[in-house]
């Protein structure tokens, strides 16, 4: 039985997220999507938001679980008994830092291993801050997102601009 983990913000998932998803989890028995549930963070959406939309967004893979996490990946990784995390890679800019987490999670867990997976071409600009930025100017993020996330993310700036305008 061979668990993984792919972690993120997913604050919205992108149309990358889920092309990742989807290959991951051919590669595994089990692929658990760890949604970053960080107090720190000002997110979009709500954790519980997060994890509702990534559910709805891969009713279809059977083999796809969605867990919300909160502390040391390394260590949600020994509780759920996972193997490997997965990341996706965009392009050398993402690599620093990338190999700089793996190897910190390798220190606080010897038993897991980062797996990395070639982002496709067709999703290798793309980055949940740039959908939130075209989309906080009213741009088209139709082909960035899942089509779920188009309108909940629309819902989500026009909140925030009646705030704003509200004080
Ligand atoms: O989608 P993101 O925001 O690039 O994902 C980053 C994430 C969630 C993978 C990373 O911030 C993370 O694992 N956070 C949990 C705390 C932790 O374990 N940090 C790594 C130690 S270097």
């Amino acid at each position: 039985m061979i668990r993984a983990i792919y972690p993120g913000s997913f604050d919205p998932v992108t149309l990358g997220h889920l092309d990742i998803i989807k290959r991951a989890s051919q590669t595994v028995n089990e692929l658990i999507v760890g949604v970053l549930n960080n107090g720190g963070k000002s997110p979009m959406f709500t954790v519980e938001e997060r994890v509702e939309i990534l559910k709805e967004v891969t009713k279809d893979l059977p083999n796809v679980k969605i867990m919300a996490f909160s502390g040391l990946l390394a260590d949600f990784a020994k509780e759920t008994e996972s193997k490997f995390i997965v990341r996706g890679l965009r392009a050398i800019s993402d690599f620093d830092y990338e190999l700089q987490m793996a190897q910190t999670n390798r220190k606080l867990n010897p038993n897991m291993d980062t797996m990395f997976l070639a982002t496709s071409l067709d999703y290798s600009y793309l980055s949940s801050s740039t959908v939130k930025e075209v989309a906080s100017f009213d741009g088209d993020i139709s082909e960035f997102v899942p089509e779920i996330v188009v309108e909940k993310v629309r819902e989500k700036v026009r909140e925030r601009k009646l705030q704003k305008k509200n004080g």
